[in-house]
Parts: C-alpha cells; structure tokens; sequence
C-alpha cells in the first residue's frame, strides 16, 4: 500500500514509517522540520528512514497548502496518516499562535486535499488532553470532551469537529486517534522520560509537577504502532459498526469515528519516577513542585472500543518500555548533543 504521512521525522511518524516500510510498504514522508525541539534528533530519524528505497521525504510546512498539495499528488496515497502538529501541552501558553496554525490551518489543508484525491482512508493524531479534567474513568470516548484545559486540546478537539464535517460532505472515511502519553525509543525531549533521564544522568534534579499526585496511562511507542496498522484496516463505515450502542462512536451521520489507543493502566507520576530509577540504578534528586497551568490530574483510557475493533490493546509494561528507551538514550546521546 501507498502511505502519506505527516509528521514522519517526529517521534510518533518515525516509528509508524519505519513500521510501515519494513512491511514493505511505500511511504512519502512530509514534516515541516519545525525548531520545537532538538533538530538533531528529527534529522536522525530522517537519515534512519532514507536507508529503506521505499522512503521519500518532503520538507514543508502544512500551512503552505501547494506543498501539500503537490506532495500528496506524486504520492498517490492509498491511506493518508496525518500526525504533525505542534504538540506539547506547556508550550501551547506561550505560543499559541503555532498550534492555531498547524493544527487548524494546517489540518484543515489535509482535508481538503484527502477530499480532492479520494483515499480509502484518513487517520488523524488527537490527544487524551481532550477530556480535560474529565471527572469519571476511565475516559471512554462517549464522554462530553467540550472542557478543553489548554489551548493544544482546543485545537486538537477543533480538528475532530473539522473533520467529521469533511467526513460527512465528502465521505472520506475518517478515523480520529485520542493517544495517552506515548513514550519509548526516539521519544521526545520535552516529555517527562526524557527528561528524567537526562537530568538524573547528568546528576542534575528532575521536576516533579502536582507533587506527583498526577497519573498518566502511558503507552509504549511499538504499541501504538500496532494499534495504528491494526484501526487502519478497520476504516469506517456501517459494515463494521461495533454492536452495542455505548461502545463505537461511528458517527450516525458520517464515516467518521473517535478511538482511545490506550492500555487502561495509569501509574503514578512518583511510581513512573520509581521505574526510571530502577532503569538507571540510581536515585533521581527530585524537585517537587505545584502543579503546572494546564496540566490534568490524571489520564485514563478505556480501550474498550480499540479492543472491539481491533482485538488489541497495549500492554508492554513499563518497566520494559523505560529500559528500551533508557537503553536507546545511552546510545544516542553523544550524537543528540
Ligand atoms: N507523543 C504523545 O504522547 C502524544 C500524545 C497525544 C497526541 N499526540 C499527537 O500525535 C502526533 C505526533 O506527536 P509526536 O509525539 O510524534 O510529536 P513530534 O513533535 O515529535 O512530531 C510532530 C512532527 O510534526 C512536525 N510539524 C509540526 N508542525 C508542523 C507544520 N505546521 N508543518 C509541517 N510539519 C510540522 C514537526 O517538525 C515534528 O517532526 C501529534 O499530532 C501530537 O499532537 C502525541
């Protein structure tokens, strides 16, 4: 198959391209290399991916529509995987301009474009950050998400909306992902494990929002992976409506649906802290601090839905997943800096 991915030398679209490309897949890449974050890293997962002949990468931004246009094209994608965004929920207050651009402006050229072209399917990146302060759990995705805490979650809640309108009028058949702290391998520098790591191993402190009474359902990047593959050939419509009218959030009106990729197993943010020190075999100075503006108390997927459609659900503990990442890190870092 013939894959469009956006966001491929960021954490997330690097794995699902490399996936991809060792299934023998053809993959076209665009990422707009933003400045986010350490550019070294994104150039290293561009050179990772190059090696596969199937790879080819464009590099623009979403917001210039005949870039993506072009791009999408000479792709000729059979299934468009749409994963850049400004991401980064702290970031979002002191720049939101960024998320308002990339992630409506910029996801709203991605639908135009999958209209014009017709793919068999589009998959889309939003965020448990949606369910705000969401006061049951686990969070299901028939829960009312309309309490965004940030502007990141307001964005990415917009593109939902966006999308189920495109879905409807164009019938594109449109799945939305809600991922939950997704960490592994080639993860991100401004996310908690990486910059534990970091810190403890350069003997500086780590800070410890919510004075670690927050939680999070962490899932391992292979996870997330599989579940991506496993909901792609699961595109929506009526002929795989989950029985049970609480379960699926297949739209009545549209070929649109929303699904949690999430393993049900939140931890404790000082029990996370515990699992890297034991990772690294060392004690982390810790910094306790209030919690930050914007932040959730805790995360919680149900992955009922996810189990429904796709038999799975993410279960690598974390214990395994901090080792594989701790183990990529002490690779990688004399490269990063
Ligand atoms: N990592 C997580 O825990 C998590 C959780 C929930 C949702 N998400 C969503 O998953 C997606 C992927 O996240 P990630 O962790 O891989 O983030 P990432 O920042 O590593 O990757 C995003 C990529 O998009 C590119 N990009 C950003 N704005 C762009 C623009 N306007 N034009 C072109 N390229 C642009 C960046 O250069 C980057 O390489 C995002 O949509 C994010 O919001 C991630």
């Amino acid at each position: 198959m013939r894959y469009f991915i956006t966001g491929t030398a960021g954490f997330i679209g690097f794995h699902l391209a490399r996936r991809l490309l060792q299934d023998g897949h053809e993959v076209v890449g665009f990422d707009g290399m933003t400045h986010y974050y350490n550019i070294k890293l994104k150039q290293m997962r561009n050179a990772a991916l190059a090696q596969f002949p199937g790879f080819r990468a464009v590099t623009a931004m979403l917001e210039d529509r005949k870039a993506v246009e072009d791009a999408v094209a000479s792709a000729k994608p059979d299934v468009i995987v749409h994963l850049a965004a400004q991401a980064g929920v702290r970031y979002s207050l002191e720049n939101p301009k960024a998320y308002l651009t990339s992630n409506l402006e910029g996801s709203w050229n991605i639908l135009e474009i999958a209209k014009t072209v017709g793919v068999q399917h589009l998959m889309l990146a939003s965020t448990s950050s949606i369910y705000g302060a969401n006061p049951t759990v686990p969070f299901h995705e028939m829960d009312r998400a309309d309490e965004p805490l940030t502007f990141y979650a307001a964005t990415k809640k917009s593109m939902e909306l966006m999308a189920h309108s495109y879905a409807h009028l164009h019938k594109v058949p449109t799945t939305a992902f809600r991922f939950f702290t997704v960490y592994g391998p080639w993860g991100r520098p401004d996310m908690a494990l990486f910059k534990f790591v970091k810190n403890m191993l350069e003997d500086q402190p780590i800070e410890i929002y919510g004075e670690g009474k927050m939680s999070r359902d962490f899932t391992y990047i292979d996870d997330l992976v599989e579940a991506i593959l496993r909901l792609s050939a699961v595109a929506p419509s009526e002929a795989n409506r989950v029985a049970g009218e609480n379960t699926d959030t297949l739209s009545h009106q549209a070929p649109f649906r929303v699904v949690n990729i999430g393993g049900g197993q939140p931890v404790s943010l000082l029990d996370f802290v515990e699992t890297v020190e034991k990772a690294l075999g060392q004690p982390a100075k810790r910094l306790m601090l209030p919690m930050q503006k914007g932040d959730v108390p805790r995360t919680f997927a149900s992955p009922d839905l996810l189990v429904a459609l796709t038999g799975y659900k993410p279960e690598t503990t974390l214990r395994e997943g901090v080792k594989a990442f701790v183990d990529w890190y002490v690779e990688a870092r004399a490269e990063l800096d």
